[in-house]
């Protein structure tokens, strides 16, 4: 068995049934063609609701929301905030590709976006959403580019937060990969590997990016938007001397590693200025810790107004961790803060 499957298998005995209680009505269902899992509040309320939309992380390949840790992640958003909570069951990789996770959330978002279906929930259309954490950080980032920007979408996101995201694939040695190579929880081989299936099935691509000489030669001009030698803050740069990219080594090239939508770190600036209030968590220990940073410095450079929160301590997938059997303090602490932020500011 594959390392993936066999993890799949794993994951998938810690998904949960939807059962309601007394505070929430939990059901699977679907919108339009996604397979979603909604958690609305049971209390009557006076006033329209907010509403979070979450897209769960994985590397594409692995998870659910209704794995444990996110299931009651959803349950205490809806209690704390009186909230609708939508989790969003996209398809995953391998089987399916690029740009499939990212339209599959998408779609589901659009469909929570129309007049009818907030009006049905008792949604107030300006106090929605879109959080993700690793992975479901990259699609929760790239939706929220894609929607603000769009005439077609009449509502618009109030929120993003994004929980330690991975936002890039074009430099795969930054100093948080190379400092936090072998983990903990996610190593960059494991990260490369699983990242990769996005893409492609083929090799040659994991084992290019092992490397850092994945590019194509036309991606140069790219590299400005992760240069973290000019992007990163100095306290983090340490004592890692920039190096630049060797492109146009990998055949054939890969139209997916250009595009914004497996890399929400490249869009240029006229677009990020669009993007609505920002919340990113950054953890120290985490070899995506830099895709995190350097977003957070775009955004700041183009006016967005961002809370970071970044973990001294803190390490990749803690939330994940913050259930049955672990009950990690450092994932009640992320879950927490975040809850806390969005009652400020949802
Ligand atoms: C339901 O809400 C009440 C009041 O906030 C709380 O005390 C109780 O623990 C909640 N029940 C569950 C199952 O979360
Ligand atoms: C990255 O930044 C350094 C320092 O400012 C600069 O010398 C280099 O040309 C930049 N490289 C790219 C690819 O943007």
């Amino acid at each position: 068995m594959k390392y993936e499957e066999l993890f799949l298998m794993l994951l998938s005995l810690d998904y949960t049934k939807p059962v309601s209680d007394e505070n929430v009505t939990v059901t699977d269902t679907a919108f339009g063609d996604i397979p979603v899992r909604l958690y609305l509040p049971k209390r009557k309320s006076e006033r329209q609701r907010p509403a979070v939309i979450f897209l769960h992380g994985g590397a594409f390949v692995l998870g659910s929301c209704k794995q444990t840790p996110y299931d009651s992640l959803s349950r205490r958003t809806v209690n704390k905030l009186d909230a609708v909570v939508v989790g969003v069951d996209f398809r995953l990789a391998p089987q399916y590709q690029f740009p499939v996770l990212l339209e599959d959330a998408v779609s589901a978002v659009k469909f929570f976006l129309q007049d009818n279906v907030v009006e049905k929930y008792g949604v107030d259309p300006t106090r929605i959403c879109l959080t993700g954490d690793s992975s479901g950080g990259m699609l929760a980032a790239k939706a929220t580019q894609l929607i603000q920007s769009d005439p077609e979408f009449r509502i618009k996101i109030k929120a993003q937060a994004l929980i330690y995201p991975f936002l890039q694939m074009l430099d795969i040695s930054m100093p948080s990969h190379q400092d936090y190579e072998q983990g903990p929880i996610l190593s960059r081989d494991v990260a490369v590997r699983l990242g990769s299936l996005y893409v492609t099935k083929d090799k040659a691509l994991p084992q290019a990016i092992r490397i850092n000489q994945h590019m194509p030669e036309e991606s140069r001009h790219l590299f400005k938007y992760v240069n973290w030698s000019t992007l990163l803050p100095e306290k983090f740069r340490k004592n890692h001397v920039y190096t630049e990219p060797i492109l146009g080594r990998l055949n054939p090239s890969y139209p997916a590693l250009m595009d914004s939508r497996l890399s929400p770190l490249i869009d240029e600036d006229s677009q990020l200025r669009k993007l609505p209030l920002t919340y990113i968590v950054t953890c120290e220990h985490d070899i995506l810790r830099d895709d995190g940073l350097i977003y957070v410095t775009r955004l700041q450079n183009v006016g967005v107004q961002v809370t970071h929160v970044h973990l001294e301590n803190g390490f990749h997938g803690a939330l994940s961790l913050m259930a049955l059997p672990f009950y990690l303090d450092l994932g009640i602490k992320i879950q927490d803060k975040y809850i806390s932020w969005l009652e400020e500011n949802l």
